[in-house]
């Protein structure tokens, strides 16, 4: 068969550890793929930032972007790739672009989705542009605050429309602190939310293509404990975890996010999205320590299958069949309207040949990946990211926090049922 070669490209800016485990895991995998008559090899390089001429052709046939939500030329690189040279890009740029959290919550609203009751309200100070003091004498109403935070209620958050990083959110107890909030906002355009308080679950869930994983995760917790260590049994019924699932999959496919991560509060029942516009999610181990081997596995998986199979690229979004199934599910209750998305996401995440090809030809990355977060490389890739972040008198201790979490995930890995780390064990490795 002939041998051909896929090169995946990892637009990277600050990230450390996880292409470090990406690129040694793909090392040691060592793909050669029988894919239509050839024998397919996968070459993973790092994305140089340089001048590029519009016609140049691109030599990668999927890129991994991580970069581009804040580094804008990568991104005119990236747009270029795609319309002149077919390359399939996780995230889709015009998606990352345009879709802020104001879009998204709108979206999922007009697909019933129990989004929290929200207001925009226009900024408080604006930019002396020419036009601007005209535009706002003809046309911007006088409005009042504490009527809008009646009807909302207390407790309630205000927040960028746009926001990420809880850059300016504030709890608002009461119409003094709205108040007070919105002075302070300045030139940003809030969002007055009601607040989904109290709740007896917190969770994100994170997503790559199809494959998903559900965290709780604990807001109030220092940055390094919030995602908690607990598993998904423990905090959620495998009906709940659906739920979450499906909603995590309904939004990345509707905005053509590859990857993407959905917050989720519950209250009395309900899940409530109220965060997911993610679409650069949090992949470091210093925050995800037990979870970050899913995220680097299930980062390999879904590229390879890309690159592989020659992923087309959805240029184009193409809402209607999601709207044409929120119409045709109108009267129905809320979970089966969820599952008429669900499917069509599962249809564009390929989601059957997905699970038919990881089976037949990644069988062997959950054992490798789990010899690999039990290396001296793996823990040197932790260290790095520490000391990218900790001073240094904290290097070492959180250095060996993190690598004990991901110490205890490959113990509950070797002693789950469908094991892979049985295998290196049979064979006397460990
Ligand atoms: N409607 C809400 N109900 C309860 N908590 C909220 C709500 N909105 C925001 N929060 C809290 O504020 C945090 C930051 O808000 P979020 O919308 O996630 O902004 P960001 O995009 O900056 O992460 C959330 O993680 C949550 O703890
Ligand atoms: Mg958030």
């Amino acid at each position: 068969m002939p041998a051909v070669t896929r090169k995946i490209g990892l637009s990277l800016g600050a990230d450390i550890c996880w292409p470090i485990c990406y690129e040694q895991i793909m090392k040691q995998l060592n793909l050669s793929i029988p894919w239509k008559g050839d024998t397919v090899r996968i070459e993973v390089e790092r994305v140089s930032i340089e001048p590029f001429d519009l016609r140049q052709p691109c030599s990668y046939d999927v890129v991994l972007d991580r970069l581009t939500h804040w580094y804008h030329l990568s991104r005119e690189w990236i747009k270029k790739s795609i319309l002149m040279d077919g390359l399939y890009v996780l995230n889709n740029p015009w998606a990352v672009q345009s879709m802020e959290k104001h879009t998204t919550y709108c979206a999922m609203m007009a697909l019933g989705m129990p989004i929290p009751d929200t207001w925009i309200i226009p900024a408080k100070s604006y930019e002396p542009v020419p036009d601007m003091q005209r535009t706002l004498n003809a046309y911007a109403k006088l409005f009042d605050l504490g009527a809008i935070g009646q009807t909302v209620g207390y407790p309630s958050f205000m927040k960028p429309f746009d926001g990420g990083g809880w850059k300016g959110v504030t709890r608002i107890a009461d119409e003094a602190r709205l108040r007070k909030a919105y002075d302070e906002s300045g030139k940003m355009i809030m969002h007055l939310q009601q607040a989904v308080i109290p709740y007896d679950r917190f969770v994100r869930c994170i997503g790559y293509g199809p494959q998903t994983h559900v965290v709780r995760y604990d807001p109030d917790a220092p940055l390094h404990d919030r995602y908690m260590q607990e598993r998904e049994s423990e905090f959620v019924s495998e009906e709940d975890a659906q739920v979450l699932r499906d909603t995590c999959l309904t939004i990345n496919a509707f905005f053509g996010w590859d990857f993407n991560s959905c917050e989720s509060l519950r209250r009395d029942g309900v899940w409530y999205p109220i965060d997911f516009a993610n679409p650069c999610p949090d992949s470091q181990v210093t925050s995800l320590h037990r979870h970050f081997p899913w995220v680097v596995k299930a980062n390999i998986r879904w590229s390879v299958f890309c690159a592989v199979t020659k992923r087309k690229f959805r240029k184009t979004l193409d809402w209607e069949p999601f709207y044409a199934a929120a119409e045709k599910t109108r009267d129905q209750p809320y979970r089966e309207r969820l599952s008429a998305y669900a499917a069509i996401a599962a249809e564009r995440f390929d989601s059957k040949r997905f699970d038919e090809f990881c089976a037949k030809h990644l069988s062997q990355l959950d054992e490798v990946a789990w010899e690999f977060f039990g290396s001296p490389v793996a823990k040197d890739a932790i260290r790095q990211k520490v000391a990218a972040l900790y001073p240094a008198h904290e290097i070492e201790p959180f250095t060996e926090l993190f690598w004990s979490r991901i110490q205890d995930w490959r113990k509950d890995e070797e002693a789950a049922p469908s094991a892979p780390a049985k295998k290196p064990r049979a064979k006397g490795k460990s």
